[in-house]
């Protein structure tokens, strides 16, 4: 009798050019949550989609519930009690809560009885503290409910064990509280959780044992109450981790503007007024945190300035010279350089070479184009110094980007975004998604840029990276700029009441 769900031995994946898992082992135990680490590319994600029937092992062996096992698809997994929660939700938009969970069920009779599906979606909600409305259609609801609709989607088809692909990177931290409650939940039942995470402190909170990758092998396994944050983060990098703070050389005053917007409105994609009256200014060499949370303009600001999206009303300016709305090339001409937030659909072209992508902001300029034709060593030896740079892990620089792993797609995005020489840097999360060591290495960047004179707007619901960056924060709420303070007098507590929409006066 063992107690074991899934037991992996010995499991080898490679890819032309990689080893992504090179002999894993990898046990999990009925009713724990399991985390698993790693640095980016360390072969978590790998690891997943062979234990989801995505991809089939070279080598080794898989066990549920001590049974040999091996899956020739994503269906025969799920049929055998595994699934998988995506970071990238696939649910239809327009349709309906309910019949999302029920897509693709092949064992759903032809004619569907939409009321037991309905009772029984409300049924798991409720058992596993997971509001959401069932008749509701998916594009009405926040990423956290979306993500929950996926989680449905899985325990209505049987899983036992759940396998969730970085779920908090998406979601605000009283969203990521819920699906903890939601797992907590799950397990007491007596399914299975496995959690991929760079979160530290959040695997610490909930998880029961913790396994860590590093180049894809295994380094240990252990149980959270008898480890640390600083004993994982060894773990995961192979030598001590110092957990420092980055430090400012040249926190002066800003002498000059590079960015200011005046009074300027624009709609989201639905026509709903989403930017009211915003007026903002960023000074040369100037870190400015914009602190809320999600869905309160964010991305609609960081678009307007970045040209993608107009504005209604309102003027912006670069360097004191004004910006043609709704004109991406021309802001990127008057130097403005965007992370955002939605990196493979927005930030970079998938299918293209890593390569391809670096150059892709600027071979108009003379450096990368002569007489019309692109100058190829030159762009290969600029991608070379990039990847090195940014410690990019990839076979080469001919790799497409959609074959990198997610940290290491952020890592190509943030590496083009600054080699453009920018005036004014705008970064939505950049850290997301980011390995301890690689988190290091791009605030350092940031903090780098803004002493060479780059005004830097850093757009992120992650307070402990605002308060270490920023030199001024404001907060957006409901699409208006609702505080603006220097860092040095902003308190967590303060910051928090604020995005939640309480009146400055109110939270003093
Ligand atoms: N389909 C693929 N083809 C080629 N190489 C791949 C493929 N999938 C993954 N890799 C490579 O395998 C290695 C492991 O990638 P994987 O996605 O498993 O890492 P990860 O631990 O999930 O990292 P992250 O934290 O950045 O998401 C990486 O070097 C990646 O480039
Ligand atoms: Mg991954």
């Amino acid at each position: 009798m063992t107690n074991s769900a899934v037991r992996m031995t010995g499991v080898v994946k490679r890819f032309p050019g990689v080893v992504a898992n090179d002999g894993v082992n990898f046990e999990v135990l009925k009713g724990e949550v399991h985390a698993l680490l790693g640095e980016n590319g360390a072969g978590k994600s790998t690891l997943s989609n062979i234990l989801t029937g995505l991809y089939r092992p070279d080598e080794g062996t898989i066990e549920l519930n001590g049974a040999p096992m091996s899956f020739a698809s994503p269906k025969a997994a799920l049929d055998a009690g595994i699934g998988m929660v995506h970071q990238h939700f696939r649910l239809v938009e327009p349709f309906t809560v309910a019949e999302n969970v029920i897509l693709g069920n092949q064992e759903t009779p032809f004619l569907i009885d939409a009321e037991s599906i309905i009772d029984r979606v409300n049924e798991l909600a409720a058992r596993y503290d997971m509001a959401v409305d069932p008749n509701a259609k998916i594009w009405q609801l926040s990423v956290g409910e979306q993500q929950r609709v996926e989680i449905l989607k899985v325990l209505y088809r049987g899983a036992q064990v759940l396998i969730l692909d970085e779920p908090t990177a998406v979601l605000t931290p009283i969203e990521a509280d819920a699906l903890f409650r939601t797992l907590r939940a799950m397990t007491a039942e007596g399914r299975t959780v496995i959690f991929i995470s760079h979160k530290l402190d959040e695997v610490m909170s909930v998880s029961d044992r913790i396994t860590v990758l590093r180049g894809g092998r295994t380094v240990g396994t252990v149980a959270t109450m008898d480890t640390s944050t600083r004993e994982l983060a060894s773990m995961m990098v192979g030598r001590s981790v110092e957990f420092s703070r980055v430090v400012r050389r040249n926190p002066g005053v800003p002498a000059d503007v590079v960015l200011s917007l005046s009074q300027v409105n624009c709609d989201d994609d639905r026509g709903r007024h989403a930017l009211h009256d915003v007026s903002l200014t960023v000074g040369r060499g100037e870190i400015v945190g914009v602190a809320g949370v999600a869905g309160n303009g964010q991305r609609e600001l960081a678009e307007v300035i970045a040209g993608m999206r107009s504005s209604t009303s309102g003027r912006i300016a670069v360097a004191g010279n004004e910006v043609p709305n709704g004109k991406a090339r021309a802001a990127i001409a008057g130097g403005v350089a965007h992370v955002p937030e939605d990196r493979l659909h927005t930030g970079l072209a998938a299918g293209h070479s890593v390569e391809d992508n670096m150059a892709l902001k600027n071979y108009r300029t003379p450096l990368l184009s002569k007489f019309g034709l692109l100058r190829r060593n030159v762009i290969a030896t600029q991608a070379s110094d990039l990847v090195t740079k940014y410690d990019v892990k990839t076979p080469d620089t001919a790799t497409p980007v959609r074959l990198l792993s997610g940290g290491n797609v952020q890592k190509v995005l943030l590496a083009r975004e600054f080699s453009t020489r920018p005036k004014v840097l705008m970064a939505a999360s950049p850290t997301r998604g980011l390995d301890v060591g690689a988190i290091e290495t791009v605030r350092g960047r940031l903090v780098e840029a803004a002493d060479d004179g780059v005004g830097i707007l850093l757009i992120s619901e992650d307070l402990e990276e605002i308060m270490s960056l920023a030199d001024r924060i404001v907060v957006i709420y409901e699409g208006r700029l609702v505080a603006d303070m220097p860092a040095a007098d902003a308190t967590r507590e303060q910051l928090g009441l604020l995005m939640g929409g309480a009146k400055m006066e109110a939270s003093r």
